[in-house]
């Protein structure tokens, strides 16, 4: 297929040949190319929250947003902790895969857990990284006493594997949780996980690599106060770096009325003078990914009382829109949404596999959001109309049109 007079990231007009075994001509002057995304962090629910999402979905949920690459958490039933569990997932990952015709990349993470410390070493050539829970979310994974988290945090910087921390301090969230949940009220989610919970977490972490020189990878970081953790440490050479997520860039704890249940994520939305910090972060360098922390629910078990209702969100297929609405708007360069969505998470996790796969987007093109792919069948942006949509994504050498 060939892709006529298409323009690329650096504002030249091209023709892209895409070596499919079709002749078929494109008339792209509006499209523009840019590299596939790769998505450092998604919750697929292989095995065992299948209701969810499974990888048959989640994959057209990925190619639908112009993702050719995933990262997949292990706090799945049960958690990705040992060799066995990790080996058992790549065997129903790779057959859904197969169902949905679609070779998706990905890489798994194998989780930290205190009894099972001695695996992380033996998976190292078999996963992208080490996820640590410092607080509980979704599922029962955490480490949540310094003697595992030093160990983890060693074990890391010798066998040279990155450390990625879901940073919530876990003793400080269940001390404000007595005074702040209600079961009437989702917006107290935000009270009961506030930024100190956050920042508290974040600062251990960093020490912790610090001190045992291991490589660091913050995932969804929503507030000001983390930056300026992060902004200082990244200064001071420390290896550290930053994700954030669609969610707390578009949404805040506004969102609550609106959305009720399906606005509960760990870490939660936060106050919208949080918003500017992570635009200007994403401007400085200081976050380098955007991650979609991709975690569905189904809608009655997000429609449950607040302490009943479990925390996250699906956002894998609209983080190109919104970035390019973003765009749009002023907040971010068509480099910097390079950067985000591709280029840095190549480098941080050290993908040395190339690839020519892309994303053709049509800049101007606007829509609601009206549907999605994922298994959970709803959407946070369900109605928002954004500009910028993904109209083919190029993988493999295979050419996915898309019908958003
Ligand atoms: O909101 C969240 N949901 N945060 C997490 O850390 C996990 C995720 C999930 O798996 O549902
Ligand atoms: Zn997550």
């Amino acid at each position: 297929m060939i892709f006529q007079n298409i323009a690329t990231v650096a504002g030249e007009k091209i023709d892209l040949h895409i070596d499919d075994g079709n002749n078929a001509i494109v008339a792209a002057s509006h499209l523009l190319a840019l590299p596939a995304r790769l998505d450092p962090h998604v919750h697929f629910r292989t095995p065992g929250l299948e209701h969810k999402e499974n990888w048959t979905t989640g994959a057209q949920a990925a190619i639908n947003g112009g993702c050719t690459m995933v990262f997949d958490m292990p706090n799945t039933l049960p958690p990705t902790i040992t060799e066995e569990t990790l080996i058992a997932k790549k065997v129903l990952i790779d057959s859904q895969l197969t169902d949905a015709n679609i070779p998706l990349r990905y890489r798994l993470f194998i989780g930290a857990d205190k009894q099972h410390l001695d695996q992380l070493a033996k998976v190292k050539h078999q996963v992208i990284g080490i996820k640590v829970f410092m607080g509980c979310s979704t599922g029962n994974l955490v480490i949540d006493d310094d003697e595992s988290l030093h160990a983890v945090f060693e074990i890391a910087a010798k066998e040279k594997m990155i450390v990625a921390v879901h940073a919530e301090d876990e003793a400080l969230m269940c001390a404000r949780k007595p005074y702040f949940q209600d079961e009437n009220n989702y917006a107290c989610h935000s009270e009961i996980r506030n930024v100190e919970v956050a920042t508290r977490a974040v600062e251990k972490a960093i020490q912790l690599a610090k001190h045992y020189g291991a490589k660091l990878y913050v995932l969804h970081v929503s507030t000001m106060e983390e930056i300026a953790l992060i902004k200082t440490a990244k200064t001071e050479g420390v290896n550290v770096y930053a994700e954030t997520t669609p969610h707390h860039l578009f949404f805040n704890t506004d969102a609550y009325l609106a959305l009720g249940g399906k606005a509960v994520v760990n870490p939660p939305l936060r106050e919208s003078i949080h918003q500017p910090a992570l635009w200007q972060a994403i401007k400085e360098g200081v976050i380098d990914t955007i991650g979609s922390d991709h975690a569905p629910h189904t809608l009655m078990e997000k429609n449950k009382k607040y302490g009943e209702c479990p925390s996250g969100m699906p956002g894998i297929e609209f983080v190109l829109p919104l970035l390019f609405t973003a765009l749009k708007q002023g907040k971010i360069s068509l480099e910097k949404i390079v950067d985000l969505t591709a280029k840095r998470a190549r480098e941080i996790f050290d993908i040395t596999e190339t690839n020519e796969d892309w994303v053709l987007v049509d800049p101007h093109l606007t829509a609601k959001v009206e549907k999605t792919a994922s298994k959970c069948g709803w959407s946070p942006y369900m109605g928002l109309k954004l500009t910028g949509w993904p109209q083919y994504t190029v993988m493999r050498g295979k050419v996915y049109a898309l019908k958003n």
